[in-house]
C-alpha cells in the first residue's frame, strides 16, 4: 500500500484522472480512490456522448462518474460543453436540415446564429443545472485557438467560429456562470498551451473576454507533452502569464509520451521499451512537479489524461497518424497498475 500521490500533494493541487465508466470497478476503481481526489470523463460528458440528438440527452454514463465522485468525496471536472470534436452534427444543420456553414444569404446566415446560440444556450443550460452541485471545474470552451487558421487572431475556424464569430465563446461563459454553482470555476482549456505563437494566441483572446466582462476563471492546460518538449522554462511561463490575469491554473490532461521530442524508436511492445526511457521520463516528471509545487498557488488541480499505461489514447493516435508505431507509455502507473519510475520520483 503505497503512498497516495493525493496525500503527496494535498498542500498543493487536487490530483486527478480521466476515465471512462467501466474504470470505476475492480483494481482501477481502487487505484482512483487511492490516487486520486479529483476526475474527469475521458469521453462520456463530451456534447456527442451526452447529447447526441437536440431532444435527447444522455446522462447514463456520466451520472457512473459523478456518482463515483460523490461516494468518495472526489472534486469533478466537467470535460466539456463546447468543442469542435465529438460534436454531433445536428448542432449546425438549419431547421431545413441544411448545413448552416454553407448559407451564403447573409439574412439566413443571421438567422442561423441565433439559432446556434439558442441550441448552444440550451444545452448548456441543461447540462449545468443537471450537475450544478457536483461540479468543481467546468471545461466550458475547448481548443478554441488553432494557431494554423487563417485568421490573424489564430480563433480556430470550427462550425462554431464560422456560424457565430466569437460569440459562441460569450455565450457559452456566460450561460455556464448563470446556472453553474458559485463556487464552481469556468476554464479556457487547451492544448500546446506552452509554446509560442499559440500561447499568446490564447493570451490575447483571454484578455479580449476579461475586457469584455466575460466570466473566464481560469486556463486549464492540457499538458500532452514530450521528454523533452515543451521545455520547463515554457510551461512556468505560461502558468505565470495567466496567472499575472488573476486567473487561475489547472493541468488537465498530463501525459508525458515517450515519442515525439526527442526522437525513440518505435517499442513494439511495452516490454520493449527499455529502463532507460522510464528513467528519463522519471526525470521529466519529477522536473514537472517540482514546478507545479513551486507554483502552487497558481495551480489548483493536475489531472492525469488516464490512470496506467494500459490505457491511453496515444496509443489510438500513433494508429491514426503513424501507422500504428510504437505502444507508448505516459503514465507513472504501468500496465499492470504497478508504480513506475516516474512514481517515485513525484512521490520523494
Ligand atoms: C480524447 C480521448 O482520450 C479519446 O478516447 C477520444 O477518442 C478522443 O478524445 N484533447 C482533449 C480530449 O481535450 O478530449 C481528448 O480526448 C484528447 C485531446
Amino acid at each position: 500500500d503505497v503512498r497516495s500521490l493525493q496525500d503527496r500533494y494535498e498542500d498543493s493541487f487536487a490530483i486527478g484522472a480521466a476515465v471512462e465508466p467501466y474504470q470505476l470497478e475492480g483494481i482501477q476503481g481502487e487505484i482512483l480512490k487511492h490516487h486520486y481526489n479529483s476526475i474527469v470523463a475521458e469521453n462520456v460528458m463530451k456534447p456527442i456522448n451526452i447529447h447526441p440528438e437536440e431532444k435527447r440527452y444522455d446522462f447514463e454514463e456520466a451520472d457512473k462518474i459523478v456518482q463515483f465522485a460523490k461516494e468518495n468525496d472526489m472534486e469533478v471536472r466537467f470535460h466539456n460543453l463546447v468543442w469542435h470534436s465529438q460534436v454531433p452534427d445536428w448542432f449546425f444543420l438549419d431547421k431545413e436540415g441544411n448545413k448552416m456553414v454553407e448559407e451564403t444569404s447573409p439574412k439566413q446566415q443571421e438567422k442561423n446564429k441565433r439559432l446556434l446560440l439558442k441550441r448552444l444556450e440550451k444545452h448548456i443550460k441543461t447540462i449545468v443545472k443537471r450537475y450544478k452541485d457536483d461540479v468543481d471545474s467546468w471545461d466550458v470552451v475547448n481548443e478554441v485557438i488553432d494557431e494554423y487558421a487563417s485568421n490573424d487572431r489564430a480563433l480556430r475556424e470550427s462550425p462554431w467560429y464560422q456560424i457565430t464569430g466569437t460569440d459562441y465563446i460569450k455565450t457559452a461563459f456566460e450561460t455556464a456562470r448563470k446556472y453553474a454553482d458559485e463556487d464552481a470555476k469556468l476554464y479556457i482549456n487547451d492544448y500546446n498551451t506552452e509554446v509560442e505563437p499559440k500561447r499568446t494566441y490564447l493570451y490575447n483572446l483571454v484578455v479580449e473576454l476579461l475586457e469584455e466582462g466575460v466570466p473566464i476563471d481560469g486556463v486549464g492546460h492540457q499538458a500532452h507533452i514530450q521528454l523533452g518538449w515543451p521545455s520547463l522554462q515554457e510551461t512556468e511561463d505560461a502558468i505565470n502569464m495567466f496567472a499575472d490575469l488573476g486567473l487561475d491554473n489547472q493541468i488537465t490532461e498530463l501525459d508525458v509520451s515517450i515519442y515525439g521530442w526527442p526522437p525513440a524508436p518505435a517499442y513494439e511492445s511495452y516490454d520493449a521499451i527499455p529502463d532507460s526511457v522510464f528513467q528519463t521520463q522519471a526525470d521529466r516528471y519529477s522536473d514537472l512537479f517540482e514546478l507545479f509545487e513551486r507554483l502552487d498557488d497558481k495551480i489548483s488541480n493536475v489531472t492525469f489524461w488516464g490512470i496506467a499505461d494500459n490505457h491511453t489514447w496515444l496509443d489510438d493516435r500513433a494508429e491514426e497518424y503513424n501507422d500504428g508505431a510504437g505502444k507508448d507509455a505516459p503514465f507513472v502507473f504501468d500496465p499492470d497498475y504497478n508504480v513506475k519510475p516516474a512514481y517515485w520520483t513525484i512521490i520523494d
